[in-house]
């Protein structure tokens, strides 16, 4: 099960750090690489040489090391992991993670990182109960942070209750339940293998002349946050996409575009799918005429006109029936205002199966933001989705894309 998984462990200052030397022990065992980053505190505790020793490899404590960075920058190691754990997770860590604070390698790392986090907390029982902390773990859960522990139990300051790390045995149990980045977990065996799945994301540059173009605020998270979770559970995904500044999900074809038209080629070249999800935002106008030469000035000129013509609708050409249909289309609405009318219009105006209804008012953050609140709109109805992370509506959606596609109708 841990054969090959590549865990980053984070080791915070706590007196449960000894227990961290038994996990990298027996996460060795089970075949799993394994790579430490300690925070200054952790080295009251353990010492690198302990760490190094247990994990065949370096240890990684700071921020500004020239020769860590000359060898493996930080964001590189926070990406070569399919599984960021932090063990222990003492309440200042986790106080760090929930406020997005990257002050030393460790959570520097942990904001750079496009992997998976689970975190084992520990500390004392009235830090583990204080609002604080509290506030803290509803908002990294929320986030998607996995957890295990912490245990009830006598504390290393004389204190009974829950705090304990909870043991290397469930931790490692954790990790090995844990999907990870490229769905270590399920992957070729998971729900949606030997399943085709098309993915847009991201915005379209439409060309007004050769420096210059129409494009909107779309920042491709939400796109790509789907098609890494159909990955995770064994798709073979395809992801067409427009310039955008994410990282290409682990696991995925990536297809780069800027145009709607380029897009819908790449799509249409993407075909036989047996599901596609189209999360672009994708122009619905271009340029009529796209200048060859960069436009000029004239001298006193004081208004331009550009004549702009419709781009194709690739949602609506890929609902349209015929051999190469995808079994499932799924389609985004975002709208600012009457947002289940506009939805429930748009579905049946597409063609598609399936609507993602989002609000994307400017007060919403949704567009760019890390947070969606979605509506799923089917044949059946109207189903609301509690607020959540965009991770976490991918992860949802792709989990009903199977268990659609199992059940053989959409
Ligand atoms: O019509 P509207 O842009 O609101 O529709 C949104 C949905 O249609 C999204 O799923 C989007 O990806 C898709 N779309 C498309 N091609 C277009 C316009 C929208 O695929 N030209």
């Amino acid at each position: 099960m841990l054969e090959d998984r590549r865990i980053l462990l984070i080791v915070a200052g706590g007196i449960a750090a000894y227990k961290t030397l038994d996990l990298i022990r027996r996460l060795r065992e089970r075949g799993a690489r394994v790579r430490c980053v300690m925070t200054a505190a952790a080295r009251q505790f353990v010492t690198p040489l302990s760490l190094s020793a247990l994990s065949g490899d370096k240890v990684y404590d700071d921020l500004f090391s020239l020769t860590d960075e000359a060898e493996m920058g930080h964001i590189q190691l926070s990406r070569d992991a399919d599984l960021l754990v932090v063990a222990p997770a003492t309440a200042n860590v986790l106080a760090r993670m929930a406020h997005g604070l990257a002050d030393d390698l460790a959570t520097t790392v942990l904001l750079a990182t496009d992997a998976p986090v689970l975190v084992a907390p520990a500390m004392n029982v009235r830090m583990w109960d204080h609002p604080a902390t509290r506030a803290n773990m509803a908002l990294l859960r929320d986030r998607g942070v996995a957890v295990v522990g912490p245990d009830d139990g006598d504390m290393a300051c004389g204190e009974y209750g829950p705090g304990r790390m909870a043991e290397p045995r469930a931790i490692l149990a954790a990790i090995a339940a844990h999907p990870g980045k490229a769905g270590a977990a399920a992957g070729p065996g998971g729900p949606l293998s030997g399943v085709r799945a098309l993915v847009t994301s991201g915005p379209t540059h439409e060309a007004i002349d050769p420096v210059r173009y129409i494009a909107n605020h779309s920042s491709g998270k939400q796109g790509h946050a789907i098609a890494a979770a159909l990955a995770r559970l064994g798709a073979a995904v395809t992801l067409v996409t427009g310039p955008v500044r994410l990282d290409d999900p682990a696991g995925v074809g990536v297809v780069p575009v800027d145009s709607a038209r380029a897009m819908l080629d790449a799509c249409r070249a993407a075909l036989p799918a047996d599901v596609a999800i189209c999360a672009a935002a994708v122009a619905d106008w271009r340029a009529a005429d796209s200048a060859p030469q960069k436009l000029k000035k004239a001298p006193g000129q004081e208004t331009l006109t550009l004549a702009l013509t419709r781009n194709p609708d690739i949602l609506a050409t890929l609902s349209e029936p015929g051999p190469d249909r995808p079994r499932l289309v799924v389609g985004f609405a975002a709208e600012t205002e009457r947002l289940m009318e506009h939805a429930r219009d748009k579905r049946a105006r597409k063609g598609c199966d399936w609507i993602v209804a989002n609000d994307v008012g400017a007060a919403t953050g949704t567009f760019g933001g890390d947070r969606n609140t979605v509506h799923l709109i089917t044949e059946d109805g109207v189903e609301p989705w509690p607020p959540m992370d965009k991770t976490a509506v991918a992860e949802r959606l792709a989990a009903r894309v199977a268990a659609t596609l199992s059940g053989g109708t959409a």
